[in-house]
């Protein structure tokens, strides 16, 4: 990939310029000054209609911005990610996750090779295994039917497949999952407390295998295992998930009963791969091929379509936009569906793991924002919880409201009252309330004139606040499948125009480094050299 500084280019420098003009743009008025402003900002494709003609741009800002991704050379990019090439420079590897969900008759090379009949053959087991234990024709040590299904992994071997898990609940089998992820001991205790060794399968998921909690959760799980089942009957209830088999098998998990997976899959993209074996198992096979086929098709939509018309591009251009312009910190995702209340958790690292980089594609430390924060909660709980900051707070803080044409319990009278909610609020954050409207409203309930001068000033809304809407169908395994892979297009576009490399994450590793020399103090009761303030808390954790 080219190795451009954005804000060289002659669209940032006309990005600087029209933003002084525009900065203090009031969405009320652009809606007033174009009746035409929600059809010419909104993208119809497929089951999807994203509107973002709530945002502070007009149709220059979007013309600059798309120039921008011209400038930073997206398309070239685009080709390179879905060409194979070693995008993942700092670690000399490929991003192909698309590769995971493309059809069986194409041709990815990694190496000069291609991996699509490896990933159909994965597939094929994935298949295969979730067949025979949702039919009941594998069975535990003592010939039972498995009812429970243990996933340990943590970060992308874990929030992939738990979001998703979640948000298919309504398309769940008779299998309960559950998801081990903290290295704190009450996390595992509490999940196998209640579990049958004779009819729980645990999959110990991690791609390299040498991950703290997910090695000491599986071990702990293992001596629970065994201390009611035969040392033989392991073969039977573990599986791994890995790309390290030297260190699954060192764990005692044999080699038929791993899921290989590829150095190419980032941990973050990775739950289209077996690492999502947890998924296959609780929504069955198709349906996870349904959520593959939604994520292809995102794919296709965004390698092909125009940059204008392109759902993820938009969404990127329009955090930059709101990132580097207006220096909006935080962006919140918010879905009106209970089932997705886990999407903001797997965005964070997703985004935050890939984008929170402060050094460009040449090593130097960049002078303009990366990463934003991400952050959110299902609708309508956040409304009582922290619209109140986003509608009255000093806060710029753009969101995207995700809704349902139809809700999968068909119950009306719920589904209209969430959906009366979800159009309302981004048309409260766009309209606000006036100090007019305010005065009026207070009139009407017979406050003197006194006590309505006091009041106005804490009632009155600014609005002007923006927002994208998504408004999809329905919630299925295929439109969840476009929703992951729009975000992930996202992530990697903005990635480009930063510079900086997205699918690397180093940040994590300094605090790894030093809880295993923490830990071993700990074990020793001993403080080593330390800042005084770490030093007194190890001191006061010891007492
Ligand atoms: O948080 C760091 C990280 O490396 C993530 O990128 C990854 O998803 C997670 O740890 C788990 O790694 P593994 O699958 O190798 O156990």
């Amino acid at each position: 990939m080219k190795n451009i500084n954005p804000t060289q280019t002659t669209a940032w420098k006309k990005l600087e310029k029209h933003f002084s003009q525009v900065e203090q743009v009031k969405l009320k008025e652009l809606f007033e000054k174009d009746s035409e402003r929600a059809s010419e900002f909104s993208i119809a494709w497929e089951d999807f209609y994203l509107d973002y003609s709530k945002n502070r741009i007009t149709a220059e800002t979007r013309d600059l911005l798309l120039e921008l991704a011209e400038d930073c050379d997206l398309t070239a990019a685009i080709n390179s990610y879905f060409g194979g090439d070693a995008i993942n420079r700092t670690e000399n590897r490929a991003v192909l996750h698309t590769a995971l969900r493309a059809p069986a008759d194409v041709n990815i090379e990694v190496d000069n090779q291609n991996v699509v009949p490896e990933v159909q053959e994965v597939k094929r087991k994935i298949s295969n295994f979730s067949e025979k234990i949702i039919s009941g024709e594998k069975k535990g040590y003592t010939g039972k039917a498995f009812t429970d299904i243990v996933n340990i992994g943590i970060g992308g071997s874990d929030l992939g497949p738990v979001m998703v898990t979640e948000s298919l609940k309504y398309y769940h089998n008779h299998l309960k999952v559950h998801y081990v992820s903290n290295v704190d001991g009450d996390h595992v205790y509490e999940t196998i407390k209640n579990l049958n060794p004779e009819t729980t399968l645990f999959l110990v998921v991690s791609k390299t295998f040498t991950t703290q909690e997910t090695l000491s959760n599986a071990t702990t799980i293992r001596n629970w295992f065994r201390k009611t089942a035969p040392k033989d009957a392991v073969s039977k209830h573990f599986v791994a998930v890995s790309t390290n088999l030297k260190k699954v098998e060192e764990f005692g998990i044999a080699i038929e009963n791993v899921f290989p997976m590829w150095d190419w899959v980032g941990g973050r993209f990775s739950l289209w791969s077996a690492v999502g074996l947890s998924i296959s198992l609780a929504v069955g096979y198709n349906n996870f091929e349904a959520l593959l086929k939604g994520a292809h098709k995102m794919d296709e939509h965004f390698r092909t379509s125009d940059f204008k018309e392109n759902i993820p591009v938009q969404l990127a251009l329009l955090s930059i936009w709101y990132n580097n312009f207006y220096r909006a910190e935080s962006e919140a995702v918010i879905p009106y569906t209970q089932y997705l209340n886990r999407l903001p958790a797997y965005l964070q690292q997703a985004i935050m793991e890939s984008n929170g980089k402060s050094v460009d594609r040449n090593g130097k430390k960049v002078d303009y924002q990366t990463g934003t924060l991400i952050w959110g909660e299902p609708g309508t709980n956040s409304q009582h919880a922290f619209f109140q900051l986003i509608h009255q707070g000093t806060k710029l803080i753009p969101a995207d409201f995700i809704g349902f044409k139809e809700s999968l319990h068909q119950d009306n009278d719920h589904h209209n009252k969430l959906m009366a909610n979800f159009f309302a609020q981004t048309e409260a954050l766009l309209q606000g309330k006036s100090k007019e409207e305010v005065k009026k409203e207070l009139e009407a309930q017979g406050l003197s004139t006194d006590e309505i001068e006091q009041l106005v000033p804490f009632k009155e809304f600014e609005g002007n606040k923006p927002t994208n809407t998504l408004l999809i169908d329905k919630l299925t395994p295929e439109s969840l499948g476009k929703i992951i892979a729009m975000y992930e297009h996202k992530i990697f576009v903005q990635g480009v125009i930063w510079n900086i490399y997205s699918y690397d994450q180093w940040g994590v590793e300094l605090g790894k480094q030093l809880a295993s020399k923490i830990l071993a103090e700990i074990e020793d009761k001993s403080v080593k050299n330390h800042d005084s303030s770490t030093k007194k808390l190890l001191e006061v954790f010891f007492k």
